[in-house]
C-alpha cells in the first residue's frame, strides 16, 4: 500500500477545531485501507510566536519541506495583534508559500446543490456550479520592485508599486491550468488587461504560444479581467477553469467564492514546482482563524475537509478517494446536516465535531 507523509499545521483559533475533523477523515481513510497515511504536527502562526517567539520554526518548514502535503489551518487573532510586523503570524503562511515555491493557488467555486438558495445569485444561475480559478501567487504587483512610497518635491506623495511576470512564470502557471482543465470540461479561461498592461500583452502571448504548442486540445479563450467579473455574476457556468495572475485572482477569487454560500465552505490548494516526480503543496481553506467563534464547536469543518479532499486528488493522485469524500459532503449537505454558518433559519445547526462525524458516517455508507 502507498504511503503518504503528511505536515499537519493547525495554527489558531478555529483552526485546531477544523484540522482534527481533517484528521479523523485521514484516519477514517487510512483505516478504509486507501492508503499509510504518516502524520506530524507542528505548529504555526501565533501558537508558534507563543512556543517559540516565531511563526514558523526552521524545524516547521523542514517537515513541510520533507511532507508530500502539508495540511494549514488557520493562523492569526486579536491577541497577537501588537507583535512585530515581520514576526506576525501570517508571516508563518508567506514563508511557506515562499520555501516551498507555491505558485499555483486553486480555488475551486462549486455550488452543492443544496446550498443553492444561499448564493448571492439566483439559485438557477448557480445550480451545479463548478469552477476552478486558478492564481498565480508569487509573482505580480505584491513581489514586483520598485514597491514604495516617496515624497516629491512638491510635498505629495507618490506610491509605486510594479507589476512584474517573466515568460517562466507565466508558462507553468498556464501549464498548470490547462493540465488541469483536460481532467475537467477541458475549457480554459485567461484573464489579463492586455489593452491597458504591458504583463497583459505578454501573458496572452505566452498562453496563446504554450496552447498552440502543447494543449490545442483544451479549449482557450482569453478575457478581459473585468469582464471576466462581470461574466462569474452574470452566468458563472460558462467556465470551467479560469487562470489569472497574483492580484486579478485575488479578486475573482473572492467573488467565485461568494457564489457558493459560506467562507466555511470553500477549499483551496497551493501548489508548487514539480522536483524528482513529486510536486510540493499545501492545502487550506481559504477562511481565517474566526476568533468569533472559536473554542465554541461552531466552525464549520468543510472549507478544510474539502481542503483534504484535494490534497487526495492533486498530491495522492487518489482521485476515486477524492470523489468518494466529495460525495459524502454533497449527501452530508442534501441530508440536512448544517453548521450554524450554513444553517438557514429554522434548520438546526450541528457542531464542528458533529459535522465531521456525520462526514464519515456517509463515508462509510455503500454508495
Ligand atoms: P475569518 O475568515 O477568520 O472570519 C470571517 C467571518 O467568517 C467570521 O465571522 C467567522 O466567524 C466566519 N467564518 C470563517 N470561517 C468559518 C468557518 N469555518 N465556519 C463558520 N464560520 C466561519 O476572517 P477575519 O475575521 O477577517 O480574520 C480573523 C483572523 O484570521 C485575522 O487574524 C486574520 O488575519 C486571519 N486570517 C488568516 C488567514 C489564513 O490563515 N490563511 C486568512 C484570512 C484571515
Ligand atoms: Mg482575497
Amino acid at each position: 500500500m502507498a504511503s503518504y507523509k503528511i505536515l499537519l499545521l493547525p495554527g489558531d483559533g478555529i483552526g485546531p477545531e477544523v484540522a482534527h475533523e481533517a484528521e479523523k477523515v485521514l484516519a477514517w481513510f487510512g483505516r478504509a485501507g486507501l492508503g499509510t497515511f504518516e502524520t506530524e504536527t507542528d505548529l504555526v502562526g501565533g501558537a508558534a510566536i507563543d512556543a517559540h517567539g516565531v511563526p514558523l520554526t526552521e524545524a516547521a518548514l523542514g517537515l513541510a519541506k520533507a511532507a508530500d502535503a502539508v495540511l494549514f489551518g488557520a493562523v492569526g487573532g486579536p491577541k497577537w495583534a501588537g507583535v512585530p510586523y515581520a514576526v506576525r503570524p501570517e508571516a508563518g503562511l508567506l514563508r511557506l508559500r515562499k520555501d516551498l515555491g507555491l505558485f499555483a493557488n486553486l480555488r475551486p467555486a462549486i455550488c452543492y446543490p443544496a446550498l443553492a438558495a444561499a448564493s448571492s445569485l439566483k439559485p438557477e444561475l448557480v445550480e451545479g456550479l463548478d469552477l476552478m480559478i486558478v492564481r498565480e501567487l508569487t509573482g505580480g504587483v505584491y513581489f514586483g520592485e520598485p514597491k514604495e512610497i516617496v515624497t516629491l518635491e512638491d510635498g505629495q506623495r507618490r506610491a509605486v508599486d510594479t507589476q512584474i511576470y517573466t515568460t517562466g512564470e507565466i508558462e507553468r502557471i498556464a501549464a498548470v491550468a490547462f493540465d488541469l482543465a483536460r481532467k475537467r470540461r477541458n475549457k480554459v479561461a485567461s484573464a489579463e488587461k492586455h489593452n491597458v498592461m504591458k504583463s497583459g500583452v505578454l501573458w496572452k502571448d505566452v498562453v496563446t504560444r504554450l496552447h498552440a504548442e502543447h494543449y490545442a486540445d483544451v479549449g482557450l479563450e482569453h478575457v478581459l479581467a473585468d469582464n471576466c467579473a462581470m461574466q462569474l455574476v452574470r452566468n458563472p457556468k460558462q467556465y470551467d477553469v479560469v487562470v489569472t495572475d497574483n492580484l486579478f485572482g485575488d479578486i475573482l477569487s473572492d467573488v467565485a467564492a461568494m457564489l457558493t454560500g459560506s467562507l466555511g465552505m470553500l477549499p483551496s490548494a497551493s501548489l508548487g514546482a514539480v522536483e524528482n516526480g513529486t510536486r510540493r503543496a499545501l492545502y487550506e481553506p481559504v477562511h481565517g482563524s474566526a476568533p468569533d467563534i472559536a473554542g465554541q464547536n461552531a466552525a464549520n469543518p468543510l472549507a478544510m475537509i474539502g481542503s483534504l479532499a484535494m490534497a487526495l486528488r492533486y498530491s495522492f493522485g487518489l482521485s476515486d478517494a477524492a470523489d468518494r469524500l466529495d460525495a459524502a459532503i454533497t449527501r452530508t449537505l442534501a441530508g440536512g446536516t448544517r453548521t450554524r454558518d450554513i444553517a438557514g433559519t429554522g434548520v438546526n445547526a450541528v457542531g464542528t465535531g458533529e459535522m465531521g462525524d456525520a462526514i464519515i458516517r456517509e463515508l462509510e455508507a455503500p454508495a
